[in-house]
């Protein structure tokens, strides 16, 4: 069989030693080639050939040697469809099957492809670890791996200067990243757009921790909302409706209310998508590689790989296309913040 890879979406550490996986498992037997920049190469009919000597030492690259991009649907091509074109690139190079490694919205444009009749095969990915169907997708043990080393290296310098210091971190509508880099890191408050925080609150309780232990770091998801919805970090910040920046907002508004205490933000921004993959995610995207790779060979479609528990398991599309899983009510992280005093998360939230 010919086999196309393509990477889709905001790149993350760890899609290269996916197309490695995939390469090295389906090679020599099958045909395997690689689609330049996501759904942008079936359209501008951009792949190339992959062997072994192109994925050598990818293991541990971060980025993606295929190149990506976060805004080519081919269902939505520059005002019209062009899932077409895709069809015929596909048929024209004589590629049988695609393995699409993407987040939420290539997995989506994905399942409309394996709708189509197109055989497919996909890898969740994405920092923000909001795959459906998927506990753990690559790329997020190293971004949470950069915001707690980030809370490590503020904290001697909030220590020092007596400060309160604010990290936010991506996730877009997960608090994931947050929640999880939050206790690695030992913030002290921890926001996520699954717990909408009050303002006043969070600054009566900063000003007491900062009483007790001379400093504070908060966490802040860049997806964090207020509670109550009478005010968002939109109106704030006079109209703003990209997500970022929410860091500096906060502690804008902190610092009004904290007196003395000086506050700083820190936007750790694509920092958390760089680098290298942790081993964790250099054997998570190996073992979701080869699954992938398997289901090729098994003629398997339609599925997506996802890790379950610590099994690598296989997950219908259309279960997984369009929806988002955010951190649910209850979830034993929550409850384990809440017990450590973690601000913003400090109610807990099962019996
Ligand atoms: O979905 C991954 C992610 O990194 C989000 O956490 C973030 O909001 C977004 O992508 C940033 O996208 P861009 O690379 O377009 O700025």
């Amino acid at each position: 069989m010919k086999i196309a890879v393509l990477t889709g979406g905001g790149d993350c550490p760890g899609l290269n030693a996916v197309i490695r996986a995939v390469t090295l498992s389906l090679l020599p037997e099958h045909e395997v080639f690689g689609v330049e920049r996501g759904f942008w190469g079936l359209v501008q009919r951009r792949l190339r050939p992959l062997d072994a000597a192109a994925v050598r030492d990818l293991l541990d690259e971060g980025g993606t040697l295929l190149g990506t991009h976060n805004r080519a649907d081919p269902f939505h091509w520059e005002g019209r469809d062009a899932s077409g074109e895709v069809l015929h690139c596909l048929a024209e190079q004589g590629v049988e099957a695609l393995v699409v490694i993407g987040g939420d919205g290539s997995l989506t444009i994905a399942e409309r492809f394996a709708r189509l009749g197109v055989k497919i095969v996909g890898v969740p990915k994405t920092i923000d670890n909001d795959i459906e169907g998927n506990e753990r997708s690559f790329g997020f043990d190293s971004a949470v791996a950069v915001v707690a080393d980030a809370l490590v290296r503020l904290k001697t310098t909030a220590r020092s200067h007596g400060r309160v210091m604010v990290v936010e971190t991506m996730g877009r509508d997960a608090g994931w990243i947050a929640l999880e880099g939050g206790l690695a890191g030992g913030a002290d408050a921890i926001l996520i757009p699954e717990r909408p925080f009050d303002l006043e609150q969070l600054a009566s309780s900063l000003r007491e921790r900062v009483a007790r232990q001379g400093h504070a770091l908060v966490c802040v998801a860049e997806g964090a909302t207020l509670a109550g919805g009478t005010q968002s970090w939109q109106q704030l910040a006079g109209g703003v409706t990209r997500l970022g920046g929410v860091g500096a907002l906060l502690a804008h508004e902190l610092g009004q209310r904290l007196g003395e205490t000086e506050v700083r933000a820190t936007l750790l921004g694509h920092l958390q998508r760089g680098g290298a993959p942790t081993a964790f995610d250099r054997v998570l995207s190996t073992r979701f590689g080869v699954a992938a790779a398997r289901c090729v060979r098994e003629g398997v479609f339609g599925v997506t790989v996802a890790l379950q528990g610590d099994r690598c398991v296989r997950v219908p599309l259309s279960t997984v296309a369009g929806r988002n899983r955010r951190v649910p009510a209850g979830h034993e992280l929550l409850d384990c913040a809440a017990d450590l005093g973690v601000l913003g998360l400090s109610v807990r939230t099962s019996p």
